[in-house]
């Protein structure tokens, strides 16, 4: 069995980043930006927001954090998005989701200039994702195909099941693996709540991509021997024994299914640090118009 070492691979594409960054700039060329906004004080958003703040510092990026209270009007909200999208020293921006309940995400998502949509949420970049054009690609499913693709994990005529069926993680997860690419050219199986025999599902497969959410759902009897297992799951249960009250944990049973795989990711530092990774990789094409104009 051989981990797979995200935080590693996310440490080597941030160094990559920042030596093509260090370059731009020797050319003259404009430091890529990425703004965030940030509604509320919900403390995962703010966690994440400010990994992404730092990991633009590690990157070389410029990066700005436009923050508003949870009651902020969804009006209000859309009159900031609007302003990001003229902004033209901003190349790439995100709206940390969730946002409160008042406000629509949908709305504020196709109201998001789909050329500097970095989150590859909007409607254009999902349909182009859909029918294999260049597009924003979704940070947690593109992390993962990146790490396949940095342990040479050969996916060819393989079985993937993926579980969840999510806009940001499932549903581009089960079109990547099924892209006529390298990682890619699987045969796929979404699996979700309302699926049946999910355990002789995950027999069948290869590759099993797991982001429902639920601790532990995978366990080893749903494993065959040398599968490839991702685990996307990042839930926080709680745990007196860590300063912040709580461990991240996986939807993976890790001890007893790792014995059985080729590869696996650890909960934490498998997935998660790509995720933000992926975001910044992103945040680079926007600022070359790599993809768009
Ligand atoms: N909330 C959870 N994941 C994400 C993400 O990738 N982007 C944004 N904007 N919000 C999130």
């Amino acid at each position: 069995m051989e981990l797979i070492d995200g935080k590693a691979v996310a440490a080597q594409i941030k160094q990559e980043i920042a030596a093509e960054v260090a370059q731009m700039l020797k050319e003259g060329k404009k430091q890529p930006h990425l703004a965030a906004i940030l509604v509320g004080h919900d403390g995962g958003s703010e966690t994440y927001v400010a990994a992404k703040v730092k990991a633009c510092a590690e990157c070389g990026f410029k990066s700005t954090l436009i923050r508003f209270e949870a009651d902020i009007t969804e009006e209000q909200l859309l009159e900031q998005v609007d302003k990001l999208n003229k902004d033209n020293d901003v190349d790439g921006f995100i709206v940390q989701l969730p946002l409160p309940k008042h406000i629509n995400e949908q709305h504020v998502i196709e109201a998001i200039d789909y050329r500097k949509d970095v989150d590859g949420f909007h409607p254009i970049n999902v349909g182009r994702l859909n029918i294999g054009l260049p597009c924003f690609v979704s940070a947690t499913p593109n992390g993962i195909v990146e790490l396949l693709r940095r342990y040479n994990i050969e996916t060819s005529s393989k079985k993937c099941v993926v579980l969840g069926r999510s806009n940001i993680v499932g549903k581009p997860m089960a079109t990547l693996m099924m892209q006529k690419a390298n990682p890619g050219d699987c045969t796929v199986t979404v699996c979700h709540s309302h699926t049946k025999n999910i355990k002789e599902e995950c027999l069948g497969a290869d590759i099993i991509v797991a982001a429902l959410g639920k601790p532990g759902f995978v366990t080893a009897d749903m494993v065959k021997d040398g599968a490839v297992i991702i685990d996307v799951g990042t839930t926080r249960v709680p745990d007196a024994t860590k300063k912040s009250g709580f461990r991240l944990s996986g939807d993976v049973c890790f001890e007893t299914v790792a014995p059985k795989c080729s590869y696996i990711t650890p909960v934490p530092g498998g997935v998660g640090p790509m995720t933000i990774c992926s975001l910044m990789r992103n945040t680079l094409l926007a600022g070359k118009k790599a993809i768009y104009k």
